[in-house]
């Protein structure tokens, strides 16, 4: 079996093709953030001078140990390197104290964390909005609310003294999150006044079935795409209702 190493800059290309092979949305920018909030959990297996194998371990503002960016190259599944990376993800977490792990599965990956001891939290939603003008209204004020995430990297922000959401740019679509709210109506307005500024541009949104957040999808015009299950280790923690979008799978 091949050594894990922390990942560096110089690996951003072999991190893109490893997104790009398995259809994922994220860019340099994303990579480059993982890196920067936590350099050391950022890890990957290199075959022949190439990293073939990743997974990033970050510890989130609210002490939750998040699991992200597991991917293996397809020529390379099956070897044990996705196991070994996650494997060393939670020794990281856990040696830095943490009592809690989650992470954002898909059905390949769920196999492997059950067998490491993860268990079901809820079920996980990513609707997609295809290009198209969205109306929205002028806000004002500033959100008090804790923002959690400083490190995602965020391009576009909508607040209100009721709401606060984000977006970044993406491979397939622009990414809405994360986002808080203290009420469906405010989130509904600021997500609005993110979308408006992107009318060409189709948009995802992860969020939870049972969330308030669903209905305002679908007067968004969002449509369920995929579904992940989001998991948990350790001691089991609620996503706070505020969150009307999570900040990304590999950032919860
Ligand atoms: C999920 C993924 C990372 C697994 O990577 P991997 O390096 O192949 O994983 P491993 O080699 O450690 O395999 C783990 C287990 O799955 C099995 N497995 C791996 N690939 C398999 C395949 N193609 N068919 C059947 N079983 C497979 C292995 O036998 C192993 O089982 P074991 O522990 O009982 O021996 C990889 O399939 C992938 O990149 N998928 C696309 C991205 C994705 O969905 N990532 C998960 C995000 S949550």
């Amino acid at each position: 079996m091949p050594e894990s190493r922390t990942l560096t800059t110089s690996d951003f290309p072999a991190c893109l093709a490893l997104c790009r092979s398995a259809g994922w949305n994220q860019l340099e920018a994303d990579w480059r953030a993982l890196l920067a909030s936590e350099p050391r959990g950022c890890i990957g297996i290199e075959v022949d001078g190439c990293v073939v194998s990743t997974a990033t371990a970050i510890i989130n503002p609210a002490g939750i140990g998040w699991i992200g960016m597991v991917l293996t190259l397809p020529e390379h599944r099956g070897r044990g390197y996705a196991s070994q990376l996650l494997q060393e993800s939670i020794g990281f977490l856990e040696t830095r104290g943490v009592a809690t792990i989650k992470l954002d599965a898909t059905a390949l990956g769920e196999p492997l964390y059950r067998k490491l001891g993860f268990v079901d939290e809820a079920p996980i939603e990513r609707w997609r909005r295809e290009p198209g003008p969205c109306a929205a209204a002028p806000l004002s004020g500033l959100y008090a609310g804790a923002l959690r995430h400083a490190a995602i990297p965020i391009e576009a922000v909508v607040q209100s003294s009721e709401a606060w959401a984000a977006c970044r740019d993406g491979a397939n679509a622009r990414y809405i999150g994360p986002c808080y709210a203290n009420s469906p109506e405010s989130a509904e307005s600021a997500v609005r006044g993110l979308i408006a500024q992107y009318p060409d541009r189709p948009f995802f949104w992860d969020l939870f079935p049972a969330h308030a957040a669903c209905d305002i999808a679908v007067r968004l015009g969002f449509q369920p795409a995929r579904r992940l299950l989001r998991m948990v280790r350790g001691r089991v923690t609620a996503t706070p209702p505020e969150t009307f979008a999570i900040a990304g799978f590999e950032w919860g």
